[in-house]
């Protein structure tokens, strides 16, 4: 695929650039140049660094029907570059049947401009080259994330792309420590087997916004690092996981390595936080009894566990919930550079309350805009009826973030 903005696209140099399909061999060196000089955060603020190891494409390389789309400039100068997936979601209706509505969505992501080439409309003409690329591809809608914070992007996909505010759900971050953390006594953490998983995921998240069509897919992946249950223990002896039947109280979730897609580095910290955080690890391993707090080193490359499918029923829950998320922090504090647990849910999804997560390090508000890209095809005998997804209300408090977004 190759495209070409034409050069009267720019009002300040008559710059050519065609946009294209990444080519890996021509590309990579290119591109992790790009991104390597691409900070994002606020100019003279603390910012966070992605390094790709190696495979630029690999943030979208689990999504089976994916692009990514490369602007060059000149004599073979990466400028530019986005990546986009689609997949099957749920979007929170329900047919007159019951049966849970499907729309085909992509998700926009990855978007870089070069510094030294901003403002010249190059991100505005890679997400239109992009829309082009999933309507193609049977899409109707698509969404992207931003940090509440990142005013050019806000501006790029609201005021330039048509974008609308959609969702805000709360992304939060619990830093690793080398302390083993108490499940809570009474509690017993079950491994799920991935085909038990995915019919109860099916069925617990049937309601919910963007469950995807192919969890089968996501809990079979090699990243994906399990899916465990916690339940009283008093009910152990009575639950046959084999049944399908869940015990009355459960909580449940599965764990997501992005470790090995990408790992990420804070930069541009005052000389002052930088010794407060060393201290406080200096002094935690000096005194360990005491469990200090201490702040992990977050200044150099570190990955994150990423929870998701988190879902709890009955009496008590919350503090199953809080088990689990215990079990998964003990996990990650077992995986040498494993620096966070990270979860994102909806603002009013019941277990938002439940999961532990360090404010400082956490964003109140992950703003998703969406925008309707083609006429939502009705397909015949469908029950679903046409769809204004973003001008409706949400219609479930609970959104599943695929993991394979993150
Ligand atoms: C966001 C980003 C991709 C924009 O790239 P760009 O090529 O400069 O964007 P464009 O030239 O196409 O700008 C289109 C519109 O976006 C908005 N915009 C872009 N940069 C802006 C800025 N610094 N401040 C305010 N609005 C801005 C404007 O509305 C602009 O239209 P205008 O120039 O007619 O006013 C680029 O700044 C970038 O790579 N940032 C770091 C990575 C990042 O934040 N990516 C987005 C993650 S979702």
């Amino acid at each position: 695929m190759s495209f070409k903005i034409a050069a009267e696209s720019f009002p300040i140099t008559p710059l050519e650039v065609v946009v294209r399909e990444y080519d890996e061999e021509r590309d990579k060196a290119g591109v992790e140049e790009l991104e390597r000089r691409c900070e994002i955060g606020q100019r003279g603020k603390p910012s966070m660094v992605t390094d790709l190891l190696g495979d630029p494409i690999g943030r979208v390389r689990n999504c089976c029907l994916r692009v990514m789309l490369v602007a060059e400039y000149g004599e073979r100068e990466i400028v530019g570059v986005i990546r986009g997936s689609i997949k099957t979601v749920t979007n929170g209706k329900k047919a007159a049947n019951g049966v849970p509505c499907f729309e085909k969505l992509a998700y926009i992501l990855g978007l870089r401009v070069s510094t030294t080439h901003r403002r010249l409309g190059i991100a505005t003409k890679l997400v239109q080259h992009l829309e082009q690329w999933c309507t193609q591809n049977g899409a109707n809608f698509s969404y992207m994330a931003t940090e509440c914070t990142n005013k050019p992007s806000i501006n790029l996909f609201t005021a330039k792309c048509n974008y609308l505010k959609f969702r805000t759900p709360a992304m939060l971050v619990q830093p690793v420590h080398a302390h083993y953390k108490p499940l809570g006594s009474g509690v017993a953490v079950v491994r799920v087997p991935p085909h038990l998983a995915e019919s109860i995921y099916r069925r617990v998240f049937a309601n919910s916004e963007l469950f995807p069509q192919d969890i089968d897919q996501i809990l079979k992946n090699k990243l994906n690092l399990g899916t465990f249950i916690a339940i009283p223990k008093k009910l152990l002896t009575q639950w046959n996981p084999k049944t399908g039947v869940l015990p009355n109280s459960f909580a449940i979730l599965s764990v997501w390595n992005t470790k090995e897609v990408f790992q990420l580095q804070v930069k541009g910290v005052s000389k002052l936080t930088y010794a407060c955080c060393a201290g406080s690890r200096v002094l935690d391993s000096l005194m360990p009894w005491l469990s200090i707090p201490s702040i992990p080193n977050f200044f150099r490359k570190f990955g994150v566990y990423f929870l998701f499918g988190l879902h709890m029923e009955g009496k008590g829950a919350s503090r199953l919930m809080k088990s689990l998320c215990a079990f998964a922090h003990n996990m990650a504090s077992h995986d040498d550079g494993c620096g966070a647990v990270v979860a994102e849910v909806g603002q009013r999804d019941p277990v938002r309350e439940a999961i532990p997560h360090w404010r400082k390090f956490s964003w109140a508000e992950d703003l998703w805009c969406i925008k309707k890209l083609a006429a939502a095809k009705q397909e015949a005998g469908e029950e679903c009826g046409p769809l204004d997804w973003f001008k409706s209300q949400p219609s479930s408090s609970v959104i599943f973030v695929d993991p394979r977004d993150l």
